[in-house]
């Protein structure tokens, strides 16, 4: 019996270290040490022994048993580890690839717009002013020589707060704080957003933004308008660019004039984007009217001013060829990307 007993340890051994998976060691296992195992079918003869040799056989068949567990963990241990290793090296995740580049954000084609803007009219001697975007009666429309029945004050224009304040429709707002807050000579430039109930399309928005300028001084003339508007043109799109001046109103300047540029696609050459006319209509201009120098307590007699403003959208749209504003406020990441 203790000769079968050693038998059966090296053999069972043996067995358990041929095993090459842990179902197969798992399975060996049981066909020695299981419930109908070798090990149990000598425990269970044990009884038909002699009586005196019924201890040291119960002893020895512990020992065995003990043993053969102590193998199986062993290789337990060793079978899980190959197994990991196995996983490892099935892995989807191929860590040799190279890494996906973060998604760097960059300037939004509008804002880059109004800086390059902004810096071309700090080159040439501007600083930078700046006013409110929700604003009263007085700055928006009284101090800028608007009689009481002009029909931008109508609520069809211009989003109203209450009675006496608005969401202001334009930057020239701003003009009348600066000069209300400084003594001449005033030269600015007034970046901002806008607001009007326009319906929205493919050339409006009910916000945008405006640049407005403004320079009040000692003999200042309709010459220094358009040498300040050329500058900007030749600085934004080029020398060749024409700067064309239409007669026009507006309440807060006399004269007043519309300014168009030769347009950027066909170089005044006739286009779709110019509608064949070979120019495009940029902003508003002119001479500051004496009254609005007067409702800020400036001597008119001694200053003169010009005043400009335009959306900056438009400077955008034709910069790039974009023929949609919407797009601009879209958010759309296959349109930013192009940037
Ligand atoms: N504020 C005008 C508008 O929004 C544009 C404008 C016209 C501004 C003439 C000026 C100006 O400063 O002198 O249509």
């Amino acid at each position: 019996m203790q000769d079968e007993l050693r038998k059966l340890q090296a053999e069972a051994e043996e067995a358990l270290r041929a095993a090459q998976s842990e179902d197969e060691l798992a399975q060996t296992r049981a066909r020695y040490l299981g419930r109908k195992g070798r090990l149990r079918q000598i425990r269970q003869s044990i009884s038909q022994l002699p009586e005196e040799d019924r201890p040291i056989v119960g002893q020895l068949c512990n020992k065995t048993q003990k043993a053969l567990e102590a193998v199986v963990e062993q290789l337990e241990g060793g079978l899980g580890q190959q197994r990991d290793a196995k996983a490892v090296s099935q892995e989807v995740l191929d860590v040799t690839l190279p890494g996906r580049a973060p998604r760097i954000g960059r300037q939004h084609p509008l804002m880059r717009a109004l800086e390059d803007t902004i810096s071309i009219f700090l080159g040439l001697g501007f600083s930078v002013a700046e006013g409110p975007e929700v604003e009263n009666y007085h700055y928006g429309f009284e101090a800028l020589n608007y009689p009481a029945d002009h029909p931008a004050m109508d609520e069809q224009m211009t989003f109203y707060i209450s009675d006496d304040v608005m969401l202001r429709s334009q930057t020239s707002t701003v003009q009348i704080r600066t000069m209300e807050a400084q003594e001449p000579p005033v030269r600015v430039v007034v970046p901002g957003r806008c607001f009007r109930r326009d319906t929205v399309d493919a050339t409006h928005c009910h916000t945008f933004y405006q640049i407005e300028g403004l320079l009040v001084d000692e003999g200042i003339t309709m010459a220094d308008l358009r040498g300040t508007l050329e500058a900007f043109a030749h600085g934004m799109y080029g020398e060749q660019t024409h700067v064309r001046f239409r007669p026009d109103f507006f309440p807060f300047t006399e004269p007043s004039a519309e300014f168009a540029l030769s347009c950027t696609m066909c170089r005044g050459a006739g286009c779709r984007v110019c509608s064949g006319s070979g120019y495009l209509e940029i902003g508003g201009c002119g001479m500051v009217d004496p009254n609005v120098l007067r409702n800020v307590g400036y001597d008119a007699e001694k200053y003169t001013g010009l005043a400009f403003g335009f959306g900056i959208e438009r400077i955008t749209m034709l910069r790039h060829g974009i023929d949609d504003i919407r797009l601009l406020y879209s958010g759309d990441m296959r349109f930013l990307a192009q940037f």
